[in-house]
């Protein structure tokens, strides 16, 4: 198999990472491995990831130097100064991260703690630009869920235990080196999960298509990523899943994190996050929730690129015809998500009506709002999440 590895690369000219892909694509990792010149890569994941039996494989083969398969959702910096500790530990050159955007990201910053002792627990600070150490380890990114489009961006999402802050990192030295997509690993994920998980791609490439700081390039791929979507997610998300769909989900997914790497998002992720730092609601469900609110809110300054969305999104629409009015947009999403039953209202995900002025408060800081399309005021935040409680 040596030599061939290339029959799996895709070629996207706007990401230096490498993207290689096809089913039982994992197998090959090996390979990949032996091409980037990493001899003991530390295995960083979740218990779920690490009793796969193909992930099983892989280990007992004795690819890494070892594994850390302690990584939860919402990583915090605890977990990424251990992890790194343990890179140190067993002289790691590199690392693979197999898992949803939580272990992709937790690595990201394994891979800079790793060569700087003590350097994540320096990163909680607000509004700070990321520095990272020189050296960071090399990382492959293989990931489990269709969703964040970790592998293909330089943001790491940590939150720091001791002040409870959910903060992205962000630096260009924190992007994987590699992505290596397999879709059957996707069809491991329960229902529930690849509904969320489709949700956030969603909503990567409509807040992405309409950034103030979208250009005519990233407007492409976020309108490619958005049909993608529209045409994959019913199938990805059915029980059991379409295997086409499925590789067709991973692609759009990572189409929206080339597109968002370069516009950052809006207003519903800035909503989305204090939803789940404070009730722990999964990140993909609360923008599944908010979505089709913050599209609505945005509509009247950006009635054109609706029309373009809701082309993009037709692709599901009944009978096939291409519908341009504006607020089919919002609800063509309204729709989607319905179909696929991602939970429609934050009072069903056990969020507390009396917390919406604290939420409103950690909102209205999130710097997602400075590119959103639309002038964000306090009372708009409030407004917003009465109407999606
Ligand atoms: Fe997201």
């Amino acid at each position: 198999m040596i030599g061939d590895l290339s029959t799996l690369r895709l070629d996207f000219p706007d990401t230096p990472v490498g993207i290689f892909s096809a089913a039982c694509a994992l197998r090959r990792l090996p390979e990949l491995l032996d091409e980037l010149g990493l001899e003991r890569p530390l295995l960083v994941c979740g218990p779920h990831v690490r009793r796969l039996a193909p992930v099983i494989g892989l280990v007992e083969a004795g690819l890494f130097a070892t594994v850390y398969d302690e990584v939860e959702p919402d990583p915090s910096d605890t977990t990424v100064a251990r992890a790194g500790e343990l890179a140190r530990e067993t002289g790691a050159d590199g690392l693979v991260a197999i898992g949803g955007g939580s272990s992709l990201d937790a690595a990201k910053a394994v891979a800079a703690e790793a060569v700087e002792p003590g350097w994540i627990v320096d990163r909680d600070q607000p509004g700070l630009p990321t520095e990272v150490p020189e050296g960071v380890l090399p990382l492959v990114a293989v990931p489990t869920t269709a969703g964040t489009g970790s592998e293909v961006t330089p943001f790491s999402v940590i939150t720091f235990a001791a002040t409870r802050r959910k903060l992205v990192l962000n630096h260009p030295a924190l992007l994987p080196r590699a992505a290596l997509l397999d879709p059957t690993l996707l069809a491991t994920a329960p229902r529930e999960a690849r509904v969320a998980a489709g949700m956030d791609a969603l909503t990567h490439a409509v807040e992405s298509y309409l950034s103030k700081q979208a250009t005519e390039e990233t407007r492409a791929r976020a309108g490619e990523a958005v049909a993608g979507v529209a045409a994959h997610l019913p199938g990805a998300a059915a029980q059991p899943p379409a295997e086409e769909d499925l590789g067709g989900m991973q692609l759009a997914a990572l189409v929206a994190g080339l597109a968002f790497s370069r516009t950052r998002l809006g207003i519903v992720h800035a909503l989305a996050l204090p939803l789940s730092a404070l009730f722990g609601v999964p990140h993909g469900v609360a923008n599944a929730i908010l979505l089709s609110h913050g599209m609505a809110f945005n509509l009247p300054v950006a009635s054109a690129d609706f029309g373009n969305l809701a082309r993009a999104l037709s692709v599901q629409s009944s009978g096939g015809q291409e519908s341009l009015a504006p607020e089919a947009a919002v609800s063509a999403v309204e729709e989607l998500a319905r179909q696929i039953g991602a939970p429609a209202r934050m009072r069903d995900v056990g969020v507390d009506r009396e917390a919406i002025p604290r939420m409103a408060q950690d909102a209205a800081r999130s710097p997602h709002l400075v590119v959103n399309p639309r002038e964000v005021e306090a009372g708009d935040v409030v407004r917003i999440y009465e109407e999606a409680w």
